[in-house]
Parts: C-alpha cells; sequence; structure tokens
C-alpha cells in the first residue's frame, strides 16, 4: 500500500528564531504513525537549522529548489550534493513560481530532478496547470508534458519520484480545486506513471489545502498527500493536515 506523505513548502519565509518556534513545535506534537510521513522544505540558509533540529526525528527536511549543475561557475546556486551535506530527503523541483518567476522550463526541471536522485535525495516534482489553460481544455496536455519531460529524463528511476500536482489557479489564493477536480488529475498521472512502471509513485495534491479540507482530498484514491504552503508556516495547522 502507498503511505501517505505531507510535506511543508515555507516557501521564502523564516528566519533564526521563528524556525526554531515552529520546528520544536513540530517535534514536540508529532506522533509517527505506520504509514505517514511528514517533511519540511526550507530556504536554504535554513538547512543546517533544520538538520540540527529534526535529526533523529521522524520528521524529514529538505530544500525548494537545486542547481541542475553537479558544481562550478554558477554564482549563487546550490548543487543536489550540498543538499546531501546537510542530510535533505526532499528537494522540490519545478515549483510554479520557479517555472514562473525564474523561468525553469520542462527542460531544467528534469534536469534538475535528474541531478537530485544522484545525489541521492528525492525530488518532488511539481506539474500543474494555469487557471487559463484550465479554461482552455488543456490541463492533461500540460500536466502530461510537464511530468513525460521528468519521466524520459530520470528513465528507470521514475519509482523514487514524488509527484506533486499544483493547479497554479489554487496556489495562496484560498481557493482549492475540488476533491473531484484533483481526483481526474491525479488519476491521469497515476495512469501515465504506471506506464512508466511507477504505479507506487506518491502522488501529493497542493494548492491552498488547510487543516478543513485535507481530510477530503486526502481520502480520493489517488491522492497520496500533500505539498503544504502557507498553512504550513503554523506548526498547529500543519499537523492537524499531517493527522487529516
Ligand atoms: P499554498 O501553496 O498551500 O499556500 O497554496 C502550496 C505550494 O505552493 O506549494
Amino acid at each position: 500500500m502507498r503511505g501517505k506523505l505531507v510535506v511543508g513548502n515555507w516557501k521564502m519565509n523564516g528566519g533564526l528564531r521563528a524556525n526554531a518556534a515552529l520546528l520544536g513545535a513540530l517535534t514536540a506534537d508529532w506522533r509517527p504513525a505506520p504509514g505517514r510521513s511528514i517533511a519540511v522544505c526550507v530556504p536554504f540558509p535554513y538547512l543546517g537549522q533544520a538538520q540540527a533540529a529534526l535529526m533523529g526525528t521522524s520528521i524529514a527536511w529538505g530544500a525548494q529548489n537545486v542547481s541542475e549543475h553537479r558544481s562550478g561557475a554558477y554564482t549563487g546556486e546550490v548543487a543536489a550534493s550540498m543538499l546531501a551535506d546537510f542530510g535533505c530527503g526532499y528537494a522540490i523541483v519545478g515549483h510554479s513560481e520557479r517555472r514562473q518567476l525564474y523561468a525553469d522550463t520542462d527542460a531544467v526541471v528534469a534536469a534538475k530532478a535528474v541531478a537530485v536522485l544522484a545525489a541521492g535525495i528525492t525530488p518532488i516534482v511539481c506539474v500543474g496547470e494555469t487557471l487559463a489553460e484550465r479554461e482552455a481544455g488543456t490541463t492533461e496536455a500540460v500536466v502530461l508534458s510537464q511530468l513525460g519531460a521528468v519521466l524520459a529524463a530520470v528513465g528507470e528511476a521514475a519509482g523514487r519520484v514524488v509527484v506533486a500536482y499544483e493547479p497554479v489557479w489554487a496556489i495562496g489564493t484560498g481557493r482549492t480545486a475540488t476533491t473531484e477536480q484533483a481526483q481526474a488529475v491525479h488519476a491521469t498521472l497515476r495512469a501515465r506513471l504506471r506506464a512508466a512502471g511507477a504505479a507506487d509513485t506518491p502522488l501529493l495534491y497542493g494548492g491552498s489545502v488547510k487543516a478543513d479540507n485535507a481530510g477530503a482530498l486526502f481520502a480520493m484514491m489517488d491522492i497520496d498527500g500533500g505539498l503544504i504552503g502557507g498553512a504550513s508556516l503554523k506548526a498547529e495547522e500543519f499537523l492537524a493536515i499531517a493527522r487529516a
């Protein structure tokens, strides 16, 4: 059976003091249960802090982005091997904010996924359509082409990837996809993953997940958990989602 995974994406939020309080509350209040995992993806400078606070607990940590290159003259970039040095279990690649604001293309996202896998870290590959694409009826085509680029690049490692479906119009807007909308896209993604021999790849939903809608979303057949933005900055709310 596929387990459930809930990942917090702090985005560019936090600070040493606020993080200490949040990480402390998570470690104090999270009760691990079989088949349920949680993780937090923090800004790069706080990876050491997350590692120190979470090492030896059942909470994993990771990064929100990574370079597609191994090393070299890439000022300001962070290599996957550096994330591994800080014990990262996960690295988000292809978040819609990276695709939209920093021009991460499908090819770059695929290369990042490959780099993350090579460092022994699990990539959380984000896919999702814009509102215009949904209204044009191209949701399936968009997410399948985003996922397809990654599957083509990672080959047989497809089973070591986590995929997050995040409709762009639902991120940070308070407008969650309905359970039916989310499940329909997840079923499409699942079928594509099954064809790639990776039917059990965890499929997360992201986009305005809150404690009061998480249970209904996570109960859907092909939704294996969530990627949580705003609501992951409050320990109580994040843990309520993780328990849902
Ligand atoms: P949100 O963000 O939960 O604040 O909508 C989700 C995400 O961007 O990963």
